[in-house]
């Protein structure tokens, strides 16, 4: 059976378009018949010259052209174990595409086929916030104990930050052995820019108490918490959050379980705290994926994630019973940004012998995120 999801949206407004960024070359009409060949062909010439990767999220008219899909750990991962590849095209968003750039040699080139596919959750910890930060913990005298853990969801910026101070970068799938290294090195967690998965993951899968954990709001000063709050916290979490994962509400869950007894509600830990304490199970894009590959025909799925995936996992598992959690739908309107005239652009860009869209890291920025990139993946 096919989910009954609503395909309502388009491409919104978002961030990158306010930004202006707009594509600086001479993009492919969306109504080309011949895009699917165009882009066959452009890979074909290209050969093994070009890798592209493709993030869970992206549109099945991108994810066709993806030599690996993945989430974002799995994407990091792939774009490290590819020395051979002289372009690098990732169909993902800013901060995934800068983590690739950051893993691969310098012979290599990152593409990003639309440079507006950013991400707001990642916008939401500006390095300046976080150093002022980090300085309110120095003069409390708990900066020492603290370590820094950052969400791959997070400018390489942060990152280099977070590798500066000792820390670690971890993702939706590593955060428990991320925060569990975190807490052998120091007392105290600093977790960014994610709320949401750095609560679920120490209360949730670490047995920490709601009580240990603060919200750090950036745009107060000292956080919006006292002396004594910061010094008692186990973990000091960034007030930031993704706006899709946001939407989900307990409501959703027990609307669906009432509607569809038997549902079994599966999110992503980026979903607020109530809502994945309601769940039967969470995990990253990846974990979502095998769950259902796993899951028995005639079972029922609520899923808490972005539409793109919800709604291929649907057509992909007609055996069961696959539904989005939110009565309304909404897709990631950054990851949307890369669609398919973007990406026969950028690679019939590289054909053409010109390199568009280059995600560059500068060296010393990226030397100190390689040193949280390399930590997270030598965790055990
Ligand atoms: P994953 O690491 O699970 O792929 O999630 C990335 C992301 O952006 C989720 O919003
Ligand atoms: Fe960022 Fe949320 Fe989109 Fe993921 S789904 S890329 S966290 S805005």
């Amino acid at each position: 059976m096919t989910a009954p999801v609503l395909l309502l949206l388009g491409r919104g407004k978002d961030a990158g378009s306010e930004r202006g960024v707009d594509c600086p070359g001479e993009l492919p009409a969306a109504s080309d018949p011949d895009l699917v060949e165009r882009a066959k062909a452009a890979k074909a010439a290209l050969g093994d010259r070009v890798f592209v990767l493709g993030h869970h999220y992206q549109r099945d008219e991108v994810i066709q052209f993806a030599d690996v899909t993945g989430d974002s750990f799995k994407l990091a991962k792939e774009a490290a174990a590819r020395p051979d590849a002289e372009f690098i095209v990732f169909c993902g968003v800013h901060f995934m595409a800068e983590s690739a750039d950051i893993l691969t040699s310098e012979a290599q080139q990152v593409v990003l086929p639309d440079l507006a596919a950013g991400c707001s959750m990642a916008d939401m910890a500006v390095l300046s916030q976080v150093e002022q930060a980090w300085d309110v913990l120095e003069d409390l005298g708990i900066a020492q104990n603290t370590v820094p853990v950052t969400y791959m969801n997070s400018s390489a910026d942060i990152k280099g930050f977070v590798g500066r101070n000792k820390g670690v970068v971890c993702t939706s799938s590593n955060a428990k052995r991320a925060l569990t290294w975190a807490f052998e090195q120091g007392e105290k967690v600093l977790f960014l820019p994610d709320q949401h998965l750095g609560r679920n993951t120490a209360v949730l899968e670490m047995g920490f108490t709601l009580e240990d954990c603060v919200l750090y709001d950036p745009h107060k000063p000292q956080g919006g918490l006292t002396d004594e709050q910061l010094r008692n916290a186990k973990v000091i979490l960034w007030r930031g959050h993704c706006s899709v994962h946001g939407r989900f509400t307990l409501e959703c869950v027990n609307d669906v379980r009432e509607k569809v007894p038997g549902v079994n509600v599966l999110v992503h830990p980026e979903c607020r705290h109530e809502v994945v304490t309601a769940a039967d199970y969470v995990g990253s894009t990846e974990y979502i994926i095998k769950k259902l590959e796993a899951a028995e025909p005639g079972s029922k799925w609520a899923i808490g994630t972005e539409l793109n995936l919800v709604r291929r996992l649907a057509n992909e598992h007609a055996d069961k019973q696959v539904m989005f959690l939110d009565k309304t739908v909404c897709y990631c309107s950054t990851m949307n940004r890369i669609d398919l005239p973007h990406l026969v652009w950028a690679l019939e860009e590289l054909v053409a012998g010109r390199v568009p869209n280059v995600i560059t890291v500068d060296r010393d920025t990226a030397h100190y995120a390689k040193v949280a990139l390399d930590q997270m993946l030598a965790l055990p």
